[in-house]
């Protein structure tokens, strides 16, 4: 019985394709079918698959279908945690998905899991992406402060989200976290953030998160470990469709 994550399935057996890299990219080419054969070969059915935002292109439930049907058949209990390109998935909506989906697929934002003597906590988070403007030798040398200004309001929303979720695993009992963002939990300009300071803050074992895909972005937050903390991305691309084992 082993926890596994990855991120950024991107699905689209029904939706229109946003994102034309995913068809042009050999590491996106049959990338559901590699994905699959990976689960299949690496899970039990008792095995715990969380997969970690940015599931589907569709836009509303109904343009969804296909997707969470596949997902629904990659073997063990799959978890997802919301994206931002989830527009199937309204915040408060939550409940509802669940009602909608379980015990197929659990959803979970803004809340916990138990996982074992683990509470695997999971927000979509938020992250500043810029605009930056570079000089010649691509060094950051601004940003547009509006931006950065609405991204911070964002950070602190989640941030409260993420207290309100690990507060209610620590009254429930729960001392070991798992903490599940999609977006990284630094910007390019940070080294630590409010995700990072209350990751220690609570004992976090491990932050996992997703997002960054593409090669360029692989190396925009912390991979390893961090403060005692391990930093693992997860997205899709980058562990090249095989799930990271988060837990035995
Ligand atoms: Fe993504
Ligand atoms: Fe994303």
């Amino acid at each position: 019985m082993s926890l596994f994550a990855i991120g950024d399935l991107h699905l689209h057996f029904q939706s229109e394709l946003k994102a034309p890299g995913q068809l042009y990219g050999p590491v996106w080419k049959d990338h559901e079918v590699k994905f699959r054969e990976n689960c299949v070969r690496m899970l039990s059915g008792e095995d715990t698959l969380v997969l970690a935002g940015d599931h589907s292109w569709g836009k509303k439930l109904a343009e969804c279908e296909q997707d969470f049907r596949y997902i629904a058949g990659l073997p063990g209990h799959k978890i997802l945690t919301r994206g931002n390109h989830d527009m199937f998935w309204e915040a408060k909506k939550t409940a509802h998905l669940n009602k909608l989906f379980q015990p197929e697929l659990t959803f979970l934002q803004d809340g916990y899991l138990p996982y074992r003597d683990h509470a695997l906590v999971a927000t979509k988070g938020y992250t500043f992406e810029g605009p930056f403007y570079l000089n010649r030798s691509r060094q950051v040398i601004g940003w547009d402060e509006a931006e950065a200004a609405h991204a911070a309001k964002l950070v602190l929303r989640e941030l409260e989200r993420l207290r309100g979720s690990f507060e209610s695993a620590r009254a429930d009992g729960y001392r070991k976290f798992i903490m599940f963002l999609h977006y990284p939990p630094t910007s390019i300009l940070e080294e630590r953030s409010g995700f990072t300071d209350m990751a220690e803050e609570f004992g976090v074992e491990q932050v996992i998160y997703a997002h960054c895909h593409g090669e360029s972005r692989f190396h925009d937050s912390i991979e390893g470990t961090f403060r005692g903390i391990q930093y693992h991305l997860v997205s899709g691309d980058y562990l090249r469709w095989v799930p990271k084992k988060i837990l035995d």
